[in-house]
């Protein structure tokens, strides 16, 4: 290598260490964005805005409901038995997940027990939870082969457990079983309740 070279390897090497700390020396700046649609999506995104929509109406991505629409809040039935005037609120939100004690001792079953409503709850019963909690609820279904921890319904600890907290179980999960909000409704929820406390009387 020359002594010119040589200079020159320094000289350039010099500048790429200037340049990258002349930008460290604001820490409050965030630099050049290369991509910018890679942090900001070009499509209109439900849940974000940054900048207006031109198209829907407030300029908002987010559209209303439309007309009619029922919000999940009021959903309130009434099962036309012994009280048709009643209705009940099936969502029960107001109870925090992480009081399930509390959701045991407020929350009681709104719909009222009767054989073919337990057949139904047996049904879905046997769609949603049987392949781990087994058929009599046991906690011998064939899933709980491999996802062990499955308890037994019928055991010391859950035989006594009340309806409220059986359903607060299915919407928030509970340890290692997953929260089933999604795919049973509350209504179903509440009937697989009456199943299950046929399931802790054991056989
Ligand atoms: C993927 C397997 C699986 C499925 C599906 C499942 N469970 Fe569970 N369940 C578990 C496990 C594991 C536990 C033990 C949770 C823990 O304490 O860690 C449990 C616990 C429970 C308990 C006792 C909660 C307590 O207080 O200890 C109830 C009640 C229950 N499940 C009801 C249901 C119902 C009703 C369904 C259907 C809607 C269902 N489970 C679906 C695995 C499952």
């Amino acid at each position: 290598m020359t002594k010119n070279n040589k200079n020159n390897a320094l000289l350039f090497g010099l500048s790429i260490l200037l340049f990258v700390l002349g930008s460290c020396n604001n820490p409050n700046r965030t630099g050049i964005e290369f991509a910018p649609n890679m942090y900001n999506s070009r499509a209109y995104e439900a849940q974000t805005q940054w900048r207006s929509n031109s198209i829907n109406p407030h300029g908002m991505n987010m559209r209303e409901p439309v007309a009619g629409t029922v919000s999940r809040r009021k959903y309130n039935t009434d099962f036309m038995q012994d009280d048709s005037s009643m209705v009940h609120d099936l969502m029960m939100y107001d109870i925090p997940k992480d009081s399930i004690e509390m959701a045991g001792r407020l929350l009681t079953n709104p719909i009222p027990w009767s054989e073919s409503v337990e057949e139904e709850g047996k049904v879905l019963y046997e769609r949603n939870c049987q392949h781990c909690h087994g058929t009599g609820g046991a906690g011998d279904g064939k899933v709980a082969e491999y996802y062990k921890g499955v308890p037994n319904y019928s055991s010391d600890a859950l035989k006594n457990i009340p309806g409220g907290h059986i359903y607060w179980v299915i919407t928030n999960g509970k340890g290692r079983m997953w929260s089933h909000a999604s795919q049973v409704l509350p209504e179903e929820r509440w009937k697989i309740v009456h199943y299950v406390q046929r399931l802790q009387l054991g056989s």
